[in-house]
């Protein structure tokens, strides 16, 4: 009993809120020219492809209404894509579709919309329904990953993803969301994704959470979820340690995607990142944001961020 009091207390101070990480960590650490990059999509897309890195490949991005026609065009092209709000965040207004049968579309869930559904959807997101400012948007049309065959296997109807939370290119901490029925093809923890917290040296799961409780187990399918291991763990931390040096932005949180055939791939970068992280993880992020102020990671190459990242995780484990 002692000993789990002392846990909640140093918990407790090591937690970090979310006013300690808007005045020490966003407004210090990102700059505002960076936080405009990154809050639209297709632009971070655009940058981190210019510096070798891999992300879905974009089959349009529509501003004006007017465009529509053209979006739908350019629908019917694929059988299988992502329409989502080059703003939007938390999952809000992104559409996994994963098929087609009888002139529907097949969402990633199991659930079917007809093509005029979409569009108006995509009207939806330039007229700004779903953008983090409420101003105008576009609409962005992507090539649709698909998950490689360990984590499909805990993601019915959905792509999982993985987090990092990387301060200043450093990755600091992991978390794999993973999508349930209830969140409709997204992994993002909002819309009903499982948070599940990752050991930084190998991808390991340490600890999940759902709606904000612990869990053991996937509410959809029952699977034990303290056996999942994320794959291509190696190419992840480098993406997360590498994107850095694309957009130096001090506090980012990445996510990346393990698709069947390309690998691990980008999908966003979060100049806000929420702070779930740390209770997937059951582990606050106070003292390694200070270890790492302590450093001067700015002279250190990608390769050696991770090695960095690695080192105070550690320290942070055994001290
Ligand atoms: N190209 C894609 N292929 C497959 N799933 C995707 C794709 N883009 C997004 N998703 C799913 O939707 C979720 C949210 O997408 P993301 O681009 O990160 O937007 P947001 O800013 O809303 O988090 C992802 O976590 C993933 O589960
Ligand atoms: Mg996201």
């Amino acid at each position: 009993m002692g000993s789990l009091i002392a846990r909640l207390q140093r918990l407790r101070r090591e937690v970090l809120g979310l006013n300690r990480r808007n005045q020490e960590c966003l407004a210090v650490l990102n700059a505002p020219r960076l936080i405009g990059l990154v809050d639209h999509k297709g632009h971070t897309k655009q940058v981190l492809q210019q510096h070798g890195l891999p992300v879905p490949e974009t089959f349009g991005c529509y501003t004006r209404q007017r465009e529509l026609v053209l979006l739908a065009r350019e629908v019917d092209r694929h059988p299988e894509f992502v329409l989502k709000p080059a703003r939007g965040a938390g999952g809000e207004g992104v559409v996994v579709i994963a098929g087609r049968a009888a002139g529907r579309l097949l969402k990633a869930s199991g659930t079917s919309l007809r093509p005029a559904d979409l569009v108006a959807h995509a009207a939806d997101i330039i007229a700004g329904a779903f953008s983090l400012s409420q101003a105008r948007d576009e609409a962005l049309l992507e090539h649709r990953l698909a998950p490689e065959p360990t984590l499909a296997a805990f993601s019915p109807g959905g792509i999982p993803d993985v987090r990092v939370l990387v301060v200043r290119g450093v990755p600091l901490m992991a978390m794999l969301r993973l999508p349930t029925r209830r969140s409709d093809g997204r992994a993002n923890l909002h819309v009903g994704g499982i948070g599940v917290g990752l050991a930084l040296p190998e991808g390991r799961a340490v600890h999940a959470i759902w709606r904000d409780r612990s869990i053991t187990r996937h509410p959809d399918t029952e699977q034990p979820l303290a056996g999942v291991r994320v794959p291509a763990w190696d190419d992840i931390l480098a993406l997360a340690a590498r994107s850095y040096e694309a957009i130096p932005l001090g506090y980012f949180g990445i996510d990346i995607v393990i698709d069947a055939k390309l690998g691990p791939a980008i999908l966003e970068l979060n100049a806000r990142p929420g702070l779930g992280i740390q209770l997937a993880n059951r582990c606050g992020l106070r003292s390694l944001l200070d270890a790492v102020k302590g450093r001067d990671p700015g002279r250190l190459t990608w390769r050696e961020r991770v090695v960095l990242g690695l080192e105070l995780v550690e320290r942070r484990g055994a001290g």
